[in-house]
């Protein structure tokens, strides 16, 4: 009796010993199967030797084997959930969010450089008080040409390398042509509204050239046209120097030598003088001092008279400034094909 006693007493303590030192879920089931288990469990070992007992001493060690069946029943539940909790606390810590790390950057888009620039030309201009304006990439002869003193088999047309839609026809049945310059929205302008007018027109233009580091079969202009009574030289050279100063900095010089375009008269091409060295002559400028960025002029007589204007009335100056140039002059980009290839290294730099 005594003995049986003890053996309980002791079985209880190694039990709850055990039961401590648990750590799975696999240990708490062999735990459950070594000692609770129905055939071979420790306990059911003790219940087992009941009936051999006599009557008092079965009731006696079968309540206590009972209890302390109990007892290690709910222990194991305790450990179980113990368990569990600690499992569960585990995982939120691992997964937590740590709020105190920096956050990952969105991207973020930007203005393509040239888009950047063409804008920039063109607000230089809407500052000094000129309206903007539009005409398609697909144009007329007409608009592109003959209405600038372009008449047809005038040899001026070929420094264009024009493409042509052959399958597409103006009402003069010429085939409609991709314009080579943003010129023909003068003519467009000129023929929807009466002067004094002063506008800006920046759009793409397509030449049929052999593509290198200065050239590319789609460009960039930005046209300009002031239309009005008395319009001289000297208000181009003006709305041109501020442009310029606008642009590229303060203290830029404007120059003009004669040139030829056929829709003005006298026409010239205009240099910038060369920032990057202050004219003093770099590789840019070609050791020049100067650099060229547009063509301008004073609007031709023709070209008033092909849009219904007298000349003896009306005068005018004309502008178109290479987008493209501008920009590789400002960021000192020698190669224009950068500007085309969309590598997002190069185009980073500018946003
Ligand atoms: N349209 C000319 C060109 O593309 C530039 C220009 C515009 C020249 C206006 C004079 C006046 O080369």
């Amino acid at each position: 009796m005594t003995a049986l006693r003890d053996d309980l007493e002791k079985l209880k303590g190694e039990g709850l010993f055990e039961l401590q030192g648990l750590e799975t879920s696999d240990d708490l089931e062999a735990f459950r199967h070594r000692w609770l288990g129905r055939r071979d469990g420790r306990l059911s070992a003790v219940l087992q030797s009941l009936p051999g007992l006599a009557p008092e001493e079965r009731k006696e060690i079968g309540r206590l084997a009972n209890e302390l069946k109990a007892l290690l029943e709910t222990s194991l539940s305790e450990k179980t959930k113990t368990l569990d909790d600690a499992r569960v606390s585990a995982e939120l810590a691992r997964s937590a969010v740590d709020l105190s790390l920096p956050g990952s950057p969105l991207p973020r888009g930007g203005l393509h450089p040239l888009t950047r620039v063409m804008e920039e030309i063109t607000d230089a201009f809407l500052r000094l008080g000129f309206n903007l304006a539009e005409g398609p990439e697909i144009e007329t002869d007409d608009n592109n040409f003959t209405a600038l003193n372009h008449p047809p088999d005038h040899p001026a047309r070929d420094a264009h390398d024009t493409f042509y839609l052959k399958d597409f026809k103006d009402e003069a049945g010429r085939p409609l042509l991709l314009r080579t310059h943003t010129s023909p929205v003068q003519i467009r302008h000129l023929r929807a509204h009466k002067p004094p007018l002063y506008i800006v027109a920046p759009g793409r233009v397509f030449r049929h050239e052999n593509a290198d580091a200065t050239h590319s079969h789609v460009f960039h202009q930005v046209e300009g046209l002031a239309v009005d009574t008395d319009i001289s030289l000297a208000d181009l050279k003006g709305a041109l120097g501020l442009f310029a100063e606008t642009v590229f900095g303060r203290g830029v010089n404007v120059r003009f030598r004669p040139s030829y375009f056929p829709f003005v008269e006298p026409g010239a091409e205009v240099d910038i003088s060369c920032t990057l060295c202050r004219g003093r002559g770099c590789r840019v400028c070609k050791q020049t001092g100067w650099v060229e960025m547009l063509g301008a002029g004073l609007v031709h007589p023709n070209v008033l008279r092909a849009v219904d204007l007298d000349p003896d009335k009306w005068s005018g100056y004309a502008f178109g400034i290479g987008v493209e140039r501008v920009a590789m002059f400002k960021y000192g980009v020698d190669d224009l094909r950068l500007f085309l290839e969309n590598d997002r290294r190069f185009l980073e730099q500018f946003s």
